[in-house]
This record gives structure tokens, C-alpha cells and sequence, in this order.
């Protein structure tokens, strides 16, 4: 019997999570909100049921139900046992304080299947990360059906909103807040990327919260496969969500002795609304999941709207000279560059440039992007396979397939099994070789299609493993490959935004949002990046999309919300769009700094402020719209120092330009940038 501690307190700075055992010996969550004083915390609830209909499961919020007993809401653990049992009645053994955090260890009352869930606090940020470890301890293998790394229970009594973020290819991260109602809300990507359709990012708030104020809770999950999320209000006025891989055509034969560990789930509370909700994520995926988070992003061209599949070593020294004369710092090479690549029906797999493009392979192209003071970057879809390619004419059954189907193509295209061990051997040591080989400094990682036909012949345990082994593989090639090259800057692209998640964040420095380019387009999508990613990794390029229609400075302070490209046809721009992109390159280069590694605030549906950590350097851009005049209140700046705004005559105070705030008059199509600088208190 354990006699060790049956109560834990998880705190932050500002907030705590609270669950203990009840006499009933069940886990059970107490308090997740404000920091309180010690003592102040409710004890977890007892067992109590309601009628013959509804026992301790449905009334209770356990921090890891397993399906079993009476257990009618969303379980995060389900699995069958040999003997064709199917009920998991968890039992507590023991919780251990481990540094930042805690670990509680749970077995199965008959079968031989221990459960650890491993907490972590991150102070600073007010978030708990958590996850969940199987264990087979035993001589049978488990079928685990579903195992999700957390449930997370916000005050009961209360009805919350969810927002979420939504979309489509082209068309990605619409930001979407919904009144919660009894039953279950299932958000989810069954298409083994975590999916332009829905990110795996929440937030819940009581309907009162604004980006200002009010309570909020928020969390993702750091795992680029399928998952789920299950926000359930019960019939007992409580709300839970339940967040991990999905269970969706996925199991998982856990053998003797074998572990089974989910990706871990982060979330957070804030008593001070959405914006600082999103304000703690970006910190954290600086700090915490950033390989190079701290680093600032250079300004980059791309090819890939100006040129598309017409790469050649001519056009594309052409466009570096006209980079390089603007300012650009990276010359990125995108699609069309590698072996019969002049379409999208063949290639893929090939990775060695074209003899007809490239006569004497990237070098020379490299030495001219280098001598005009350049990086050199570029892309890749390393995961994906043309029908014709010699990759596939050697390896057929590389690719995720059943042999008795015809493997469906999308754009071309077929996928690679990364959970094979040779396929990921395979990718290592070509990529490697491009890398050892050529002067790269940033490559472009893009997945243009998602999963069918997920067969994978002679799997070694469940055929279902695939979903998951497949993300494990894809992060075991590209860590490698971060770790013998350290230097390279990677970008995760999946046709835009379709694997932007917090998982992918430990291995790519850079996400690029969308395909879609257009202005105005683009607002909205970063208006739903920004709330659960940082400035840091959204690329962003001016293009020649509503060139006629935006004016240049509206196309550039739109990309100059996050790390500024340019991937327009710069032979079509005139001596004037170059120079007029020239100053605009220069200004972000000089305040970058404040963008990419400061604070943001949505101060306006159409503004955005950025302020350093010290305070003493701002950023405003805002955005004319129709129907939306720009009226920003100044956020976060000292109250008392004195600030001035280019532009504005007179220099006040933070708290006057924070309460009386800015009158910034645009018409339709116009844009401004202003500088803030305080001018007292540094
Ligand atoms: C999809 C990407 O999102 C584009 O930027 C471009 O790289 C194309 N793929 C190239 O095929």
C-alpha cells in the first residue's frame, strides 16, 4: 500500500493545476486557474454516482480515464487485453516529485499494464506539459486502441467557447470561437500530416474573454500525425478536453517488455485574455521548441511563383543578382531544380539536379548566390515519390500502399513509408550527401499530399502502427539530419500550412502558413497563425499576387508581420518596385529584431503592435480595411516612460498612449508602419 503523498500541487508563477487520489483511490483533477495561497486549493472530489445510470466515471473528472466499468465519456486509454478484455480498471501505485514536475504511476488491477503519466511545469509560462507511458510488463502483448497524452478539466459549473483554428488548402488558419454545448466537439486530421483543415491548437474561455482579459485556457499537442481533440461538456455541467494521436484506424500491439510513450500535450492558463494566451505559446516555442529560437531569420527570395518548374542555373543567377541588389540574404532554389523535374509528374525521389538545368550540379549556381553576399537555400519533398522515378522503379514497395490496390495519386505523387527503417536510412544519407556536398544553408521541407491507401506489407506489429511510426521515422530522418548539420535552417511547408504544429516546432525553424500570397488573404491567415505561433517562424512573402490592385508597401508591411521574403517575378517589377522593395527590405532588417523576438498585440482587428522584451522599441503596423477604421490603444508599454511614435508630433507617456491611445486614419488599401521608441526609463 502506498503511504507517499496523495495530493499534488503543480504551480507557475501565476497559476496552478491540482489533482490528488480520492478515498476511492481514483485520479482525480481538483483545480486548474489562478494561483492561490497554499491551502486555498479544493481536495479532489469523492466517488459519487447519480441514479443506477451513471457511476463515479461520468460525475468525476479523472486526470487519465481508461475505458472501463461505467465509463461512457472519452476515455484516454482503450485496450484489449489476450484474452479478449476489453476494460481497463487503473489503480494508483505511487507518485514520485521529479525535477519541475511529477510522475504517477498506475496498474491495471488484474493485468499486468502499468501506466505512467509525467507531468512537467514551465513556470515562466505558466504551462503544464504532460504525457502519458504504457508498459507491458508482462508475457502477452496489449492491443492499445487509443492512448491520448492528456485530459484537461476547466472549472465545472461553467459553458466555455471553444476556438479553434480552421481551413483548407490555400486557404488555412481561420480562427473560429463556438459556444460548447452538451456532447462532444471532434477536431482532427486522419491524413497523417497534422493538416491545413485543423490545427491541433485550443482555447476555451467562459464567452466573457476578450483579447484583453478575461480567463482562458489553451493548449496543443506537439505531434505532425493524426490526432484528435474531444472537447465533451457532460450532463453534469463539467467541461474536459482530450487531446492526443487519433484513434482513428490507429492501434498498436504492445509487446512484452515494450513501452508505448505519446507526444506530450502543453497547456496554459491566463487570467489576462487571448493575447496573452498567445503571447505565453510564442514565448515557449522560442525558448523551449525552437532548435535555434533566438536566432534571427534573414530576409529570403524564393522562386517558386516566378519561375515555377523552369529552374535553370541562367534564370535563377538572374534573380539572385536582382535579390541581391534589393537586400535579400538567402537565395532559396524551390521546386524544378533536380533530375527530369519539369512537371510535377516525374522526379520526386531523384534528389540530384538536373544534367540539362544544372550542367555542372548546384556549384556554380552556389558560388554566384555566394559571391553576391547570399546564403544559398533549398526545397525538397523528401517524403514523396513520382511513379516515374528511379527511386520508385527500384523501390516499388517503399511506398505506403496495399498490394492489391491501385495506390491513389495526388498531384503525381505517392508517399514514402517512413516507417520503414531502410526508407529513413535511405533519406538520411541522401539528404546528407546534398548537404555535404553543396553549401546549403536553409532547405525547404515540403509534403504535397496527404495519406491513402496507409498498407504497409510485412509490418513488423500492427498494420495501424503506420500512422505513428510514420511520424516517429519522418522526426528520427530529420533529427539526424539536424544533428549532423546544426548550421541549416529548415522550414516545414506541407503544400502552406498543412503540418504547422508543435510537434514539427523541435525540428524546423520556420513554417511557411500558406500558398495563398494575396495581401489580403495572407491578413487573415496570420491573424489566425499569430494565435497559437510566434512571428519567428511564419514566413512570408511579397509576391506578384494583387499586384494590381495593392500597393507594394500594403504587400510588404503584410510580410513584414513575420519573417519577410520575396517570391515575386523580379524581372516584371520595374526600377521603381525594386527600389521601393529595397527600402521596405532595409526597414525590416532594422527592426527584425523587435518582430521576430518581441511581444506581440493584436492592438486592432487590422493592427498589429510588436515591443521588445525591454520595452524600449516598438513596431505598429495596421491596415486599411472597409468598414474598419484603425484606432489602437497602445499594450505593454511602460506606464510611465516616455514614448514617441513616428509620425505623431507629440511624445507621451506609455499610459497615455496605452489609454488615450492613437488615431491612424487609412483609407481602403492603405498601410502604415511606425516606429516606437521610448525615450525615457531605458
Ligand atoms: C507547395 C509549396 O507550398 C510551394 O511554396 C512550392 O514549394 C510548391 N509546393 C512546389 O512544388
Amino acid at each position: 500500500m502506498d503511504t507517499g503523498p496523495r495530493y499534488w500541487i503543480l504551480e507557475t508563477d501565476r497559476s496552478a493545476y491540482t489533482f490528488g487520489i480520492n478515498a476511492q483511490g481514483l485520479l482525480v483533477h481538483a483545480y486548474w486557474g489562478q494561483r492561490r495561497p497554499a491551502g486555498d486549493y479544493p481536495l479532489p472530489a469523492e466517488s459519487t454516482g447519480w441514479a443506477s445510470f451513471n457511476g463515479p466515471a461520468q460525475i468525476l473528472p479523472e486526470e487519465y480515464p481508461a475505458y472501463g466499468g461505467m465509463g461512457f465519456h472519452e476515455p484516454c486509454l482503450k485496450a484489449t487485453f489476450v484474452d479478449g478484455v476489453r476494460d481497463v480498471l487503473l489503480e494508483f501505485v505511487s507518485g514520485a516529485s521529479v525535477e519541475n514536475g511529477v510522475d504517477i504511476h498506475l496498474r491495471d488491477a488484474h493485468y499486468p499494464l502499468l501506466v505512467t503519466l509525467r507531468y512537467r511545469v514551465h513556470p515562466r509560462y505558466d504551462l503544464i506539459e504532460r504525457w502519458a507511458e504504457i508498459t507491458n510488463p508482462g508475457s502477452q502483448p496489449v492491443l492499445l486502441e487509443r492512448v491520448f497524452s492528456a485530459q484537461w478539466h476547466v472549472p465545472a459549473g461553467r459553458s466555455y467557447h471553444l476556438s479553434h483554428l480552421t481551413g483548407r488548402w490555400n486557404d488555412e488558419f481561420h480562427l473560429v470561437r463556438e459556444p460548447l454545448t452538451t456532447g462532444v466537439k471532434v477536431l482532427e486530421s486522419r491524413r497523417i500530416t497534422s493538416s491545413h483543415h485543423h490545427n491541433p491548437w485550443f482555447r476555451l474561455d467562459d464567452g466573457s474573454a476578450t483579447e484583453t482579459a478575461g480567463e482562458v485556457w489553451f493548449g496543443g499537442l506537439q505531434w505532425s500525425g493524426n490526432w484528435k481533440l474531444a472537447a465533451e461538456v457532460t450532463n453534469f455541467e463539467t467541461t474536459r478536453t482530450s487531446l492526443g494521436i487519433n484513434d482513428w484506424d490507429f492501434a498498436w500491439k504492445l509487446s512484452p517488455g515494450e513501452t508505448f510513450i505519446t507526444p506530450a500535450a502543453i497547456a496554459g492558463y491566463t487570467p489576462d485574455g487571448f493575447g496573452a494566451a498567445s503571447r505565453i505559446l510564442h514565448d515557449f516555442i522560442r525558448a523551449e521548441l525552437l532548435p535555434h529560437g533566438q536566432v534571427l531569420h534573414k530576409v529570403l527570395y524564393n522562386s517558386w511563383e516566378a519561375t515555377l518548374f523552369a529552374v535553370d542555373e541562367q534564370s535563377q543567377a538572374r534573380l539572385a543578382e536582382m535579390s541581391a541588389e534589393m537586400g535579400v540574404e538567402l537565395f532559396v532554389v524551390d521546386d524544378g531544380w533536380f533530375h527530369r523535374r519539369n512537371h510535377d509528374a516525374a522526379g520526386l525521389g531523384d534528389w540530384r539536379p538536373d544534367q540539362s538545368k544544372f550542367p555542372d550540379g548546384l556549384g556554380p549556381l552556389i558560388h554566384t548566390v555566394n559571391r553576391l553576399g547570399m546564403d544559398f537555400g533549398l526545397w525538397i519533398e523528401p517524403e514523396m515519390v513520382n511513379p516515374d522515378s528511379d527511386l520508385y522503379r527500384a523501390h516499388p514497395d517503399w511506398i505506403l500502399h496495399y498490394p492489391t490496390r491501385v495506390p491513389t495519386l495526388a498531384r503525381n505523387q505517392m508517399i514514402l513509408n517512413l516507417a520503414r527503417a531502410d526508407v529513413q536510412e535511405y533519406l538520411i544519407e541522401t539528404i546528407d550527401r546534398l548537404l555535404v556536398e553543396n553549401n546549403i544553408s536553409f532547405i525547404k521541407w515540403d509534403m504535397n499530399r496527404n495519406a491513402s491507401e496507409p498498407g504497409w506489407p510485412g509490418a513488423p506489429g500492427d498494420p495501424r502502427e503506420v500512422w505513428v511510426r510514420y511520424v516517429q521515422g519522418l522526426y528520427r530522418v530529420w533529427g539526424e539530419l539536424r544533428r549532423r548539420h546544426p548550421s541549416v535552417v529548415w522550414q516545414s511547408c506541407s503544400g502552406g500550412g498543412g503540418r504547422a504544429d508543435l510537434g514539427i516546432l523541435r525540428y524546423a525553424d520556420q513554417v511557411w502558413p500558406s500558398d495563398n500570397t494575396h495581401a489580403l488573404a495572407r491578413l487573415q491567415i496570420q491573424h489566425g497563425f499569430s494565435q497559437a505561433y510566434p512571428a519567428n517562424i511564419m514566413e512570408a512573402w511579397v509576391t506578384d499576387a494583387g499586384r494590381e490592385q495593392i500597393p507594394l508597401a500594403f504587400r510588404f508591411h503584410v510580410s513584414m508581420c513575420g519573417c519577410l521574403g520575396i517570391g515575386g517575378n523580379l524581372p516584371s517589377w520595374s526600377a521603381g518596385e525594386r527600389s521601393e522593395a529595397a527600402h521596405w527590405i532595409a526597414r525590416y532588417k532594422d527592426l527584425r529584431g523587435v518582430i521576430q523576438q518581441g511581444d506581440q498585440y493584436r492592438v486592432a482587428e487590422n493592427a498589429i503592435q510588436y515591443l521588445s522584451k525591454d520595452r524600449s522599441r516598438g513596431v505598429l503596423i495596421a491596415f486599411g480595411r472597409p468598414g474598419a477604421p484603425v484606432e489602437v490603444r497602445l499594450r505593454g508599454l511602460e506606464p510611465d516612460w516616455l514614448y514617441s511614435i513616428e509620425g505623431f508630433e507629440s511624445q507621451k507617456s506609455g499610459a497615455e498612449w496605452m489609454v488615450g491611445g492613437a488615431a491612424l486614419p487609412l483609407a481602403n488599401l492603405e498601410s502604415t508602419l511606425r516606429e516606437i521608441i521610448a525615450l525615457t526609463g531605458r
